[in-house]
This record gives C-alpha cells, structure tokens and sequence, in this order.
C-alpha cells in the first residue's frame, strides 16, 4: 500500500492548500491531481517545458536532492522570477520526510 503525507500548497493568491501527497510520486503530480491551478505541467514531467516551477521553503531543500544539470538548464527559462530555491515540481519526488512541508507556487508559468 502506498504511503500518504500531507503536504501544504501556498499559492500566489496567498491560500494555503493542505493536501494528501503519496510518496513515490512527484511533487508536480501532487498538485495536478490536488487542481493547484500554478501548477501547469504543460509537458507532464518530461522536462521539457518549465511550467511546473516552484519554490522550496528551507526545510524542503534540506532534503531535496539538487537539481541535475537536466533541471537547471530548464529553470532559466521559467517565467516568474527564478529563485535560488526556484525549482521543478515534476522533478522533486515526494518523500515521507517532507511530510508537512510547504511547496510556493509562483504567479506565472
Ligand atoms: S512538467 Fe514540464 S518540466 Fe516539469
């Protein structure tokens, strides 16, 4: 049986989503299924379009894997400020110790 965590989305309209998050799946594929509408994912995860950008808050980077050369290329061309917690939901895979955690969605993809 998979494992849910809960994970909170804030949004660029200031609201905190609370969400169930199942670990395994990605961060991206928590907010589209969870309809967190700055979440976007144009091109469902294959690193090829940048609309599923988001900020880490400090506990989550702690825990993150970085961000691969893959990832990095494509953050420079998001449309909202990049950040240096700016990162790829479908590339951050959800794991039972960011259980409470906060993901920050920008205000364009
Ligand atoms: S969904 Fe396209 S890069 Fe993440």
């Amino acid at each position: 049986m998979s494992q849910e965590i809960t994970l909170h989305f804030k949004t660029s309209d200031n609201k905190l989503h609370t969400v169930d998050a199942t670990v395994g799946e990605s961060v991206m594929e928590t907010a589209i299924k969870n309809d967190i509408d700055d979440i976007i994912a144009e091109c469902g995860g294959s690193l090829i379009c940048s609309t599923c950008h988001c900020y880490l808050e400090d506990a989550t980077v702690a825990i993150a894997p970085e961000a691969d050369d893959a990832e990095l290329d494509m953050l420079e061309g998001v449309a909202a400020e990049r950040q240096a917690n700016s990162r790829l939901s479908c590339q951050i895979i959800v794991t039972a110790d960011m259980d409470g955690h906060t993901i920050l969605t920008p205000d364009r993809q």
